[in-house]
């Protein structure tokens, strides 16, 4: 007995030493850690419980037969997050560069469909060259078989993707479905073709970091959601994120304790506002003023900063928040931040996470290229994807909400369950002097200058909106928290349902 408990023991230590100490040395002067010891960082210390230590691959080209190690190049298992259950893969790099093999992607399928059928998150640390080359088309198999199953699992369980080391080729398409991607600086990389195939087809000159870094995908192209400086940074981060989120679909919202009163009034949000209404401010001041202890996980924080997209909480619930920034391009909506937001409201809706929207918005930006580019499609996915949400909805409405931007921001009319305006909003087709410009086009200045004013002691207020019901109340800036927790409160059993049908049709 003893000899096959020491038997069973050195088994694990050899697949724990994955492609051996070198690699893993070589790994660590990167300035990556290894698989094993990310799972350490994420998980609850001594939770995770790995399955599928002992798989190996089933490829006998190119002499594989003899290059056999436990596990083939994927740690694989379960654990929790602040006692939370989560569904974990880490691809070693050590093992093959972590590239995948047609058991490899078996062992990844293996936790999602438990995940699935438990109803847990599924997070994945990537780090892997992609495909296993020995293996050709039984690898495409299984990363196809990967992303049947990212599909299914999507609006389920939660899918959240780190992206650690290289991603590339049709691999980086698991990561774009699940529903959250981290990457770290200077250590990982996506990109669907590399820097020397972009060089022969298109001549360009690009580093890997510039085509497809953590800072490429963060601010410009919008794929990634998050950057961080390291591993462990990015590690942490993705606890803190589990923590805002139910396990799936069929489960409630997780709930924290709070000493933060519901009712807490903030004085200094009565002067937010500027006198000027061409002045910016920073929309974050009044997110964070309103959610419990100031907190706030934003999601896309360097990526279309017109529009701010994050989940903070309200009396220890999870919310969602979608605000207009005025800081960036004076808060207007373009085709970036559309996107964003309507991708994070879509989140929000599948896991029954209630929405805040706060208004600031002058309407769609202008311009060629938008309008080339096809602002009217994305953003009309800004506009479905508040249609469609059946999640509770509260709207403040702080200052600008113009012509169909005022529609698209979670408006009544779209089924906004309480719709609250500060004094200082105005609620209009557009700004009053563009208005006057319109309507009394060819008179003199001076006329246009009274008319003005008039057009703003008409319209630039809340009140005509609040007179046809469209806004529910309009409310002291100072007591936005206590309206809204309020709101959710009575929110809190809200049954709404969409006609039945097989799936909608999302102008993509
Ligand atoms: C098998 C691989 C591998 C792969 C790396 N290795 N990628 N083995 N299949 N795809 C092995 C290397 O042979 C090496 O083994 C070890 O992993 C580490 O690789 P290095 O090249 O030494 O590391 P590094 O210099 O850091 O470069 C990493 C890398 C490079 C940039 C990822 O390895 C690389 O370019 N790999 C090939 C990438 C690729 O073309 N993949 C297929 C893409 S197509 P030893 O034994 O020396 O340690 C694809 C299609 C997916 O993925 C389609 C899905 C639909």
């Amino acid at each position: 007995m003893q000899a096959i408990l020491e038997e069973l023991a050195e088994r694990r230590e050899k697949a724990h030493l994955g492609g051996g100490e070198k690699r893993i040395a070589a790994q660590h002067s990167k300035g990556k850690l290894t698989a094993r010891e990310r799972i350490d960082v994420l998980l609850d210390p001594g939770s995770f419980e790995e399955l599928d230590m002992y798989v190996e691959h089933n490829c006998t080209d190119f002499g594989m037969q003899d290059q056999i190690i436990p596990g083939d190049g994927v740690v694989t298992g379960s654990g929790t997050v602040n006692g939370r259950l989560v569904f974990v893969f880490s691809q070693d790099f050590t093992v093959f560069g972590g590239s995948l093999s047609e058991r490899h992607a078996q062992k990844i399928c293996k936790i999602m469909d438990m995940a699935l059928k438990v109803g847990a998150p599924v997070i994945g640390l990537n780090d892997s060259g992609g495909a296993r080359i020995q293996e050709g088309v039984a690898s495409l198999g299984g990363y196809a078989e990967v992303f049947q199953r990212n599909v299914l699992a999507s609006g389920v369980v939660p899918q959240l993707s780190l992206i650690m080391g290289p991603c590339a080729g049709g691999a980086v398409y698991s990561p774009a479905m699940t529903d959250f991607i981290f990457m770290v600086k200077d250590s990982s990389y996506m990109f669907v073709t590399g820097p020397d195939v972009v060089k022969t087809v298109t001549n360009e000159v690009v580093t890997q970091e510039e085509l497809g870094g953590a800072v490429t995908h963060t601010a410009k192209s919008g794929v990634a959601d998050v950057a961080f400086d390291n591993d462990i940074e990015a590690l942490l981060a993705a606890r803190d994120l589990i923590d805002y989120l139910p396990l799936s679909n069929r489960e409630d919202l997780p709930e924290r304790p709070t000493a933060d009163p519901f009712d807490r009034i903030e004085n200094s949000l009565d002067t937010l506002i500027p006198a000027n209404p061409n002045m910016p401010y920073d929309m974050h001041e009044l997110i964070r003023k309103t959610l419990d202890e100031g907190e706030f996980f934003e999601i896309q924080p360097t990526h279309a900063g017109n529009i701010i997209t994050g989940f903070g909480r309200i009396e220890g619930r999870t919310v969602g928040v979608v605000a207009n920034q005025p800081m960036v391009l004076a808060g207007c909506l373009d085709i970036n931040s559309s996107k964003k937001a309507a991708r994070f409201v879509r989140f929000c809706d599948c896991f029954e996470i209630p929405i805040i929207t706060f208004v600031d918005v002058p309407g769609f930006l202008p311009g060629v290229a938008q309008e080339h580019s096809g602002i009217i499609k994305h953003g009309a996915k800004l506009l479905y994807a508040y249609a469609e949400a059946t999640v509770p909805k509260i709207t403040v409405i702080t200052r600008k909400a113009y012509g169909g931007a005022y529609d698209v921001m979670a408006s009544k009319h779209l089924r906004g369950d309480l719709n609250y305006a500060w004094p200082t909003a105005e609620i209009a087709v557009m700004g009053a002097k563009g208005a006057v410009e319109i309507i009394f086009r060819g008179r003199t200045a001076d006329e246009i200058a009274e008319r003005t004013k008039e057009y703003e002691a008409r319209f630039a207020n809340p009140f005509v909106a609040a007179s046809k019901g469209f806004i529910d109340e309009v409310i002291m800036p100072h007591s936005t928290r206590r309206r809204i927790a309020l709101g959710l409160r009575k929110l809190r059993n809200k049954q709404l349902e969409n006609p039945w049908k097989k799936h909608d049709n999302i102008p993509l």
